[in-house]
């Protein structure tokens, strides 16, 4: 802990959290409301792969356990998809917006093989279109105040996953997140939009699994025995909320990052781009880069350890670009 800031606190600020009636969402409502935040517990009540009925008033329960702890909180059951409507709502309980935690999130459990075009749009239409519909309407609010910490909920489905859909929604928000730092710092804004990728075990996890079993004892194949309860324990979504207030605190100052968090343990993520395996030398030869150029060139291609990162499109983050780094070559070259 900092000496300056002993404890991390919010008040006087208040958040967003979408999708926060259960699960992942819930604890990072709770945990930001016993540090002075107010909170607008948001949720439809929707089945884990967002479809049936609306099942009523999760979000009241987790408002009333922070009211019953000392905390202020409304509830709100507009979709995600409603951007505006979630915002305003916002605004008419509590005058102002600090945080958005983009949580809310549905999983649809077909395979690629399996996948449908009814469920790829409803997975992205939640996961990805919703976010852009948040992020759409608290934007010009953290403009005007040139201060905002913004969450957005990607997944470990994304570095591959029998999920087709839901892993690509997931990537698409890191895209989304990376492009909306790039705009607040091109704006010289106070205002931090970084992702989480969190494992827990929650009401998602466990109905996705029921699914994936009962799919298999359709396939004749047997059904996977759900994990000990020691290890749903270690998985208790408590343990991710951590990381999530650190990334909406003002002294947060990290940008455009992707870490991961559950069963007790955080690290950093980051795209990686290896050593430069030049092609002007070829050129010069040949008259064009050639196949068999890259194809012997595999060896420096896999050498992350003589790389560096991608750059955003400013240059402001990460190394030089291709370009650069060329000319850069051609130079020495000379
Ligand atoms: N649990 C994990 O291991 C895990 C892993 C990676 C990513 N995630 C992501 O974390 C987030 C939270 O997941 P969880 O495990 O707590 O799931 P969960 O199903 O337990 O909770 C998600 C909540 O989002 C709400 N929601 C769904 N659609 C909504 C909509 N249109 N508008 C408002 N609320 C809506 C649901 O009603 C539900 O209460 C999701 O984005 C999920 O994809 C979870």
């Amino acid at each position: 802990m900092s000496e300056t800031n002993p404890i991390l606190r919010f008040d006087g600020q208040v958040a967003l959290v979408t999708g926060a009636g259960r699960g992942l969402g819930r604890e990072h409502a709770l945990l930001l409301a016993s540090r002075g935040c107010k909170v607008v517990v948001n949720d439809l009540g929707a089945a884990y792969d967002g479809l049936g009925e609306s099942t009523g008033k999760v979000a009241d329960e987790v408002v009333s356990e922070i009211i019953a702890a000392g905390g202020e909180a409304i509830a709100n059951y507009d979709s995600v998809e409603n951007g505006q409507q979630v915002v305003d709502a916002v605004l008419a309980a509590f005058g102002r917006l600090d945080i958005v935690v983009n949580n809310a999130g549905i999983l649809t459990p077909e395979v690629w093989s399996e996948l449908t075009l009814e469920s790829w749009q409803r997975t992205i239409d939640i996961n990805l279109t919703a976010v852009f519909s948040i992020m759409k309407a608290a934007w010009p609010i953290l403009v005007e105040q040139r201060y905002g910490r913004i969450i957005m909920t990607a997944s470990p489905a994304m570095y591959g996953a029998g999920v087709a859909a839901y892993a690509a929604s997931k990537a698409g928000v890191v895209g989304l997140a990376n492009s909306i730092q790039f705009e607040a710092k091109k704006l010289k804004l106070d205002i931090k939009c970084n992702v989480l990728v969190p494992s827990a075990s929650t009401r998602m996890t466990t109905d996705f699994g029921e699914a994936i079993n009962e799919r298999r004892v359709q396939q004749g194949k047997k059904a996977v025995r759900p994990a000990p309860e020691a290890i749903l324990d270690r998985l208790s979504p408590d343990k991710v909320s951590a990381m999530v207030v650190w990334l909406a605190h003002n002294d947060c100052q990290s940008e455009a990052t992707i870490h991961e968090a559950g069963a007790g343990f955080f690290a950093q993520l980051h795209m990686a781009r290896s050593a430069p395996l030049f092609a002007t030398e070829v050129e010069k030869v040949m008259g064009a880069p050639m196949p068999e150029h890259v194809q012997q060139g595999q060896g420096i291609l896999s050498d992350f350890a003589g790389g560096d990162m991608p750059p955003s499109g400013d240059g402001s983050m990460g190394g030089p670009s291709a370009l650069e780094q060329v000319m850069k070559h051609l130079k020495a070259d000379e």
